[in-house]
């Protein structure tokens, strides 16, 4: 009998807060692939935006920055939850890029076409590697395409909102739920009707909802896709 090796390339998309990096890491750790998630390309263009003062509709200027940006994605260097660090200028910024002002602003800076294709580019490089599980919201319909296995993790917003909620409590800060459930909304609207690469599930992506089902549950299922 011959045995089949799992998917190299995982495209994992969906919605704010669906519990893709959860899932993404887990899955990466459980197959020994590399992890990375796209989102943190956003909000890292969109934290030095807010940290200059710059005018986020000012899209040329937006756009050259995205070019330009050196950001570092390292192995953790703390156990806090996180699954890297993000570094910017030396500064380790893994928080901070989920702070509430870059949640309120990074869907703006995530639609323009030239920031889209300065950062998809460098995610297509990485991801033509392979052994990777990639995760973001046009992985599977323009990013990597071709992906072995595509993965669309839906859930409510309300249940969205509480998860992001619980994580942010856990982790020590303040967060107010119906603010969070807010801005996941208004992120959701923004990306799904946004001219370029907007959020949809691939044609030939497993859709998977998790209101009902835990992360290790929602890993059983996609290492089951796996096999
Ligand atoms: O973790 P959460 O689902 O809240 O967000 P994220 O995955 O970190 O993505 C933050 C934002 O970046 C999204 O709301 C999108 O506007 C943008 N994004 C995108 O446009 N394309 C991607 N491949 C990944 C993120």
């Amino acid at each position: 009998m011959t045995k089949t090796s799992p998917p190299s390339i995982i495209a994992l998309d969906g919605p704010a807060a669906s519990g893709k990096s959860t899932l993404g890491k887990k899955l990466a750790d459980s197959l020994g692939y590399l992890f990375f998630d796209t989102g943190v390309m956003y909000r890292a263009i969109t934290w030095i935006a807010l940290q200059h003062d710059m005018n986020l509709r000012a899209e040329a200027e937006i756009t050259g920055l995205a070019q330009k940006a050196q950001i570092d994605i390292r192995p953790p260097s703390k156990n806090d939850g996180r699954g890297y660090d993000i570094v910017i200028d030396e500064k380790d910024v893994t928080w901070a890029m989920r702070d509430g002002d870059v949640d309120a602003n990074v869907s703006i800076v995530s639609a323009y076409a030239g920031v889209r294709q300065a950062l998809s580019e460098k995610q297509r490089r990485i991801g033509l590697r392979g052994q990777v599980v990639m995760v973001g919201r046009d992985i599977g319909t323009v990013v990597l395409p071709e992906a072995d296995l595509k993965v669309y993790l839906d859930a409510s917003a309300e249940e969205r909102a509480r998860r992001r909620y619980e994580e942010i409590i856990t982790r020590g800060d303040k967060a107010d739920y119906d603010e969070i459930l807010k801005n996941v909304i208004e992120r959701d609207h923004i990306d799904s009707t946004r001219a370029v690469a907007p959020l949809r599930p691939a044609d030939d992506a497993v859709i998977l909802d998790s209101d009902k089902l835990d992360a290790d549950q929602v890993l059983a299922r996609v290492l089951e896709l796996c096999k």
